[in-house]
C-alpha cells in the first residue's frame, strides 16, 4: 500500500514543508486547490469583507478542483493545511467530504502565523474523514518535525 502527502497552501509555506516531506519518504503528492484561486485581497484576514473571512463567517462550502486519482490505493495520508481563523480552511473540509476514508491512517499537520499549537482544528476536521484513524496531528515549522512520525 502507498502513502499520500496532500495539502492546501495559499502562500506556499505548508506546500514547501509537505513537498519536502513527501520527497524524503518517497510518497505521492496531491495539492488541494480551490476551484477559484485566492487573490491576495481574498486572503486579507484583517478585512471583515474579504473572501476568506466571508467564507468562514458564512460556513461556505468552498469547491475544490479535481480529486485524488485512485485515493483507494493509499493506506496512509498526511494532510496539511494553514490555520485560518483558528481552524482548517473550508476547502480542506471539502477535500475531506469528497474522499472515502475508511481504513486509512491519517496524520494532520498545520502551519500558522502564531506560536500556539493546532488548537482544536484537528478534532474539528476528524469527523469529516469518516472511518479514518487519526494517528497524529501537530503544528510544524519544518519537514523534519514530520519525520518524527516515521521513527
Ligand atoms: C485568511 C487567513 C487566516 C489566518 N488565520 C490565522 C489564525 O487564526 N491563526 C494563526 O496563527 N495564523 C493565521 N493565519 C496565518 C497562516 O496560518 C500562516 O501564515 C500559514 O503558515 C500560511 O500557510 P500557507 O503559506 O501554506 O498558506 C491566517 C492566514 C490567512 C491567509
Amino acid at each position: 500500500m502507498k502513502t499520500l502527502v496532500t495539502f492546501f497552501s495559499a502562500s506556499g509555506i505548508t506546500a514547501r514543508i509537505g513537498r519536502e516531506f513527501a520527497k524524503t519518504i518517497e510518497a505521492d503528492v496531491f495539492e488541494i486547490c480551490p476551484r477559484v484561486p485566492y487573490s491576495d485581497a481574498d486572503l486579507d484576514w484583517r478585512n471583515p469583507l474579504s473572501r476568506s473571512n466571508m467564507e468562514k463567517l458564512e460556513g461556505k462550502k468552498v469547491p475544490m478542483s479535481g480529486s485524488v486519482p485512485d485515493f483507494g490505493q493509499y493506506d496512509t495520508v498526511y494532510l496539511g493545511f494553514p490555520i485560518w481563523y483558528e481552524v482548517a480552511p473550508n476547502v480542506v473540509y471539502t477535500f475531506c467530504r469528497e474522499h472515502k476514508w475508511a481504513g486509512k491512517k491519517v496524520y494532520m499537520f498545520a502551519t500558522s502565523g502564531g506560536q500556539h499549537g493546532m488548537g482544536d482544528s484537528a478534532e474539528k476536521l476528524a469527523p469529516f474523514m469518516n472511518g479514518a484513524k487519526v494517528c497524529g496531528a501537530k503544528l510544524v515549522k519544518s519537514a523534519a518535525e514530520l519525520l518524527e512520525w516515521r521513527l
